[in-house]
């Protein structure tokens, strides 16, 4: 596609849109009275104008019925609440609905599958991780480690881009795996890479990782509801995610996991256990000795959170209509319109560059913007004209422009700003 910068070619691109009236579907968050441009659903996606009366629906219920909510009396009864998301989660990594579950926070996920899946023994012990992995990922793995009493200087191998790069190459990746050898226990990456925007390729390296002996697991907290991801055939060991972010389920709602199925019935996996992943046929039995339920759902601990989780329903029904191949397509377009007019900007100036793939392939919506200079005052700028972007220190703006309601105009707009404010540096 040749773009043009210029409202009236954004204008278009809108009117073309299939997913146009999408953007009706959620709250606009307004800045000075307008509505904002808001480019920050890699951290908290928007509210669906359904999640109020999925939320109301449970208070009510409550309300009417009390502790038998949990049973026949409600609209969903809370005891299997998480099954009313399996399906939609299932389509949208690509699985099979007995590999998947809602359930807790991304870290406490992360720390409840290493359980399972980072087994060392003297000869095979390490981790290989990305350099830079988002915080949250870097403390896991440092007391994961020291958890199995071994040193993280020696057990976890960070992968770094090449000098005067930005992002890590596949061949670099593959590498190192071949490098750490009979060694290697565990490979857990990112799948979209939360500074840089990176999309990893999570067929080849898993295929790698596992032929090397080692389990592969992926954090695809910026992945989920970004980019189509096919897990089951992929052969994924097992992966989680936050919903909150592109699968705007609201601030700090459930994650979810994903175990292959290969795993399903495999009740020799060391775990940590709850009642909620005890076999339901027995859970009110309340005996001892511990049997997982099949799938993913063994590895729930608790009884679900509803009134957050009816938040996260409502948005996935937007999911199921949509379907993750068409907000792919308009993603395709709505980042590379932002690459092109972004690019245009910073010339040979140097003020700026994108540090995220060029390679559509390779990315998901995000676009990270490296500011050479004055970053800072830049980014403080746009937020002062209603630009709802986000900031990464040292010298990071992340935009992300999101298929579900973000529209071309918008992404003209942001880069219509943006220029205003490069003129006055
Ligand atoms: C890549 C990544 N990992 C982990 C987390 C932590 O998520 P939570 O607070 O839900 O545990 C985040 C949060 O944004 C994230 O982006």
């Amino acid at each position: 596609m040749n773009f043009e910068n210029s409202l009236s070619f954004a204008k278009t691109l809108d009117e073309q849109d299939p997913l146009k009236s999408c953007r009706d579907l959620f709250h606009i968050p307004k800045v000075n009275g307008k509505e904002a441009f808001y480019f920050t659903g890699n951290s908290l996606g928007l509210q669906p104008k359904t999640a109020r009366s999925f939320v109301e629906q449970e208070m009510k219920d409550w309300e009417m019925y009390g502790v038998e909510g949990h049973f026949k009396d409600s609209k969903r009864p809370w005891m299997h609440y998480h099954k009313f998301l399996k399906d939609s989660l299932a389509k949208i990594v690509g699985a099979k609905p007995i590999e998947v579950v809602s359930m807790n926070q991304l870290t406490v996920n992360l720390h409840l599958l290493m359980v399972s899946f980072y087994r060392p023994s003297k000869d095979r012990f390490k981790v290989i991780a990305e350099a830079g992995a988002f915080p949250s990922d870097q403390y896991m793995f440092e007391t994961q480690i020291k958890h199995h009493g071994l040193n993280p200087d020696e057990t976890l191998v960070e992968l770094k881009p090449r000098s005067g790069e930005h992002n890590l190459r596949t061949e670099d990746i593959l590498s190192a795996i071949d490098d750490a050898g009979d060694e290697l226990a565990l490979v857990l990456l990112s799948g979209v890479q939360y500074y840089t925007g990176q999309l990893f390729d999570i067929e080849k390296i898993t295929k790698k990782g596992q032929e090397a002996g080692a389990k592969v697991g992926w954090d695809l907290a910026h992945a989920m509801g970004n980019v189509p991801l096919s897990l089951h055939e992929w052969g994924v060991d097992f992966a989680t995610w936050c919903s909150y972010k592109y699968l705007n389920s609201g601030p700090g709602n459930v994650s979810g996991i994903f175990v292959h199925e290969r795993y399903a019935n495999d009740a020799t996996l060391p775990r940590f256990a709850g009642w909620w992943g005890q076999e339901e046929s027995t859970r009110f039995e309340m005996t001892k000795g511990f049997i997982p339920m099949s799938g993913a759902d063994g590895w729930q601990l608790s009884n679900v959170n509803v009134l957050s989780s009816a938040a996260h329903l409502a948005a996935l029904e937007i999911f199921d209509k949509v379907g993750i191949k068409a907000l792919r397509e308009k993603s395709l377009m709505l980042t590379g319109y932002m690459e092109f007019l972004v690019n245009e900007l910073s010339g040979n100036d140097n003020i700026f560059e994108v540090i995220t793939p060029k390679d559509p392939a390779s990315r998901g919506c995000q676009l990270s913007i490296f500011c050479h200079k004055n970053g800072k005052m830049l980014f403080d700028a746009l937020s002062a004209e209603g630009v709802i972007s986000d900031w990464r220190e040292p010298n990071v703006i992340r935009v992300a422009p999101v298929p579900l309601y973000n529209s071309f105009e918008d992404v003209y707009h942001f880069a219509r700003i943006l220029r205003q404010h490069i003129e006055k540096i």
